[in-house]
């Protein structure tokens, strides 16, 4: 598509400018990241089962991707696995070009056994921490990975510059084939087997067995301060993270800078990312990291705990580290507490553009249920859905549909509240749990502002969903327990500092509302990322109209994109 020498080719003309001034300039021009991206089956062992799993180049957890803001992105992934593939690159916005984006069915067909594909893409007025995960079946429990977006050459970071960095990802693992588990469950109708472990850069740690080789240690010297990119990649636990003895200091929160704050353990849902300062401070020796679920509601859980070691140097390693304390599993005060420590830094160079006007309201309800299934075990099977729509995958890729004008792919009558209100967090729900099916979206005119109110409810369970927009970040202005109030809620919302990010948890048995300018033409994908959910249709897409303007509309389609 050509689209990094847009930026680059005008430079030249300022540079002989500015030389024939005697000034000395040198041009920070856009490059272009190129990465190849081998799907392979590669045999993994953790907590004594080795077992074949997807990987990129055989990595596990995959490569990092190194950008900087401003930089062009190439990622040739080429599927040599007998899976369908398909990649999301998380948080990044995909200005006008979704067809980058990845959801498979969403914004593209996977990449069929033997093909390639190249995402293409712009990394524009973003720095970092985000990452880049499969994005078809549950393939994202092992191919997954970082993406570090450096700050602009010369633009200083919003905080002391850190000895060292360190990408954590935190993930969970499974002993058996998880596809397999998964088609087990949907054939009975039931969620399939938990994860076996949590893990730490692919490792649980030593409180697994067979696990000490399979330990991840970062080293540090006292006195040092750095810089932990902190990801949640599990499929379906939100975790507690904390190290024993050292207080993190929260810096920015999906690729977002926050005001700085001081906490002793972080919560991070699927989907979202942390970075957090950590200063060496204590007597050397060796200091356990842990991460653990959060669990608020009457469910059951992988409720394991994956450690980690933070060692200073000249340790040695017969020294045992101590644990940290991890906020207890259902610790509902400290989540929304938390949650509300977290602000955007709204400072003149990292404004806050929070809409303070309203073009569209739109109030979702979240809901588990039921539907009639005769092959499943009870004759039932489990479901989910927003507005009382389960989400049904189309046979081609929405954005596709979209752009070329097929008929018959999706509808755009999602309804902009539920059929029916109700008292949605009252006592549990466990009559009347049917929904409806259907491939619904919502459009959106290019430029509106929409605040969406996101609402749990208690139709079998209440339980907090980390919920992510793609080609978007939006302002979370507001969150609260029990039911959204329209009349006096609104009053209360962060319209100056709220945090601005693209995956939030929903309080388990209340509500968040989000808002943002729907000003990325295309069709976005918006769902819960607990993966139980995603695929049980907790999910729909925004129809992003084209603007009037030259430059306001879908890009065309690259020519590789894959097709059905
Ligand atoms: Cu991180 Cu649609 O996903």
């Amino acid at each position: 598509m050509g689209m990094a020498n847009r930026e680059n080719i005008p430079l030249v003309p300022f540079f002989y400018f500015f030389c024939m001034l005697g000034f000395v300039f040198i041009p920070t021009e856009a490059a272009v990241k190129k990465y190849q991206f081998n799907i392979q089956v590669t045999n993994v062992s953790r907590l004594c089962h080795a077992k074949p799993i997807v990987t990129v180049n055989g990595m596990f957890p995959g490569p990092t991707i190194y950008v900087r803001e401003g930089d062009r992105v190439l990622v040739n992934v080429t599927n040599s696995a007998q899976y369908n593939m398909s990649i999301h690159w998380h948080g990044l916005k995909q200005y006008r070009n979704g067809w980058a984006d990845g959801p498979a069915y969403i914004t593209q067909c996977p990449i069929k056994t033997g093909n390639s594909y190249v995402y293409d893409f712009n990394v524009t007025g973003q720095r970092g921490t985000l990452w880049w995960h499969a994005h078809i079946f549950w393939l994202r429990a092992t191919v997954y990975g970082a993406i570090v977006i450096m700050p602009k050459q010369g633009t200083p970071l919003p905080f002391p510059q850190p000895e060292r960095e360190e990408t954590i990802l935190l993930g969970e693992w499974w002993n058996n084939d998880v596809e397999e588990l998964v088609n087990q469950g949907n054939k009975l109708g039931l969620p399939p087997n938990m994860s076996d472990a949590h893990t730490i850069n692919g490792k649980p740690g030593p409180l697994f067995p067979c696990s000490d080789k399979h330990t991840f240690a970062m080293e540090v010297e006292q006195g040092k301060t750095y810089l932990l990119r902190i990801i949640n990649a599990a499929l379906n636990d939100e975790l507690f993270f904390a190290i024993a003895g050292h207080n993190l200091i929260v810096v920015e929160v999906d690729a977002m800078y926050t005001k700085p704050f001081t906490t002793q353990a972080i919560l991070i849902a699927p989907g979202q990312t942390t970075n957090v300062l950590v200063q060496a401070s204590q007597v050397p020796s060796r200091y356990f990291m842990a991460a653990r679920p959060f669990m608020d509601a009457p469910l059951s859980i992988d409720n394991k705990t994956a450690t980690a070691i933070l060692q200073y140097k000249g340790i040695p390693n017969t020294v045992l580290p101590i644990l940290p304390q991890l906020p207890a599993p259902n610790d509902t005060n400290f989540a929304l507490s938390y949650n509300a420590k977290i602000r955007s830094l709204n400072s003149p160079q990292f404004p806050a553009n929070v809409p303070l006007k309203v073009d569209r309201h739109l109030f979702y309800t979240i809901g588990l249920g039921i539907n009639p299934c005769p092959t499943c075990l009870n004759g039932t099977q489990l479901t989910a859905s927003l507005n009382n729509i389960t989400f049904v995958m189309p046979q081609i890729g929405l954005l596709q549909a979209h752009y070329f004008n097929i008929k018959g792919v999706f509808r755009t009558d999602f309804p902009d509240r539920p059929p029916t209100p109700f008292n949605y967090t009252g006592a549990p729900l466990t009559a009347n749990l049917g929904t409806t099916l259907g491939t619904r979206l919502s459009k959106i005119a290019f430029n509106s502002t929409v605040e969406l109110v996101l609402q749990d409810t208690n139709l079998l369970s209440v339980e907090s969903h980390p919920f992510h927009l793609h080609g978007y970040n939006f302002f979370v202005v507001g969150a609260g327990v029990g039911n959204f109030n329209p009349s006096k809620d609104p009053a209360k919302f962060n319209l100056v500092d709220p945090p601005e990010r693209n995956t939030v948890g929903v309080p388990t048995g209340g509500w968040t509302a989000i808002r943002f300018r729907a000003d990325n033409p295309g069709v976005w994908f918006m769902h819960c990322h607990l993966e139980l959910h995603t695929s049980w249709g907790l999910k729909t897409a925004f129809v992003v109209e084209n603007g009037k303007g030259a430059d306001q509309s879908v890009l065309p389609p690259p020519k590789d994109l894959p097709l059905c």
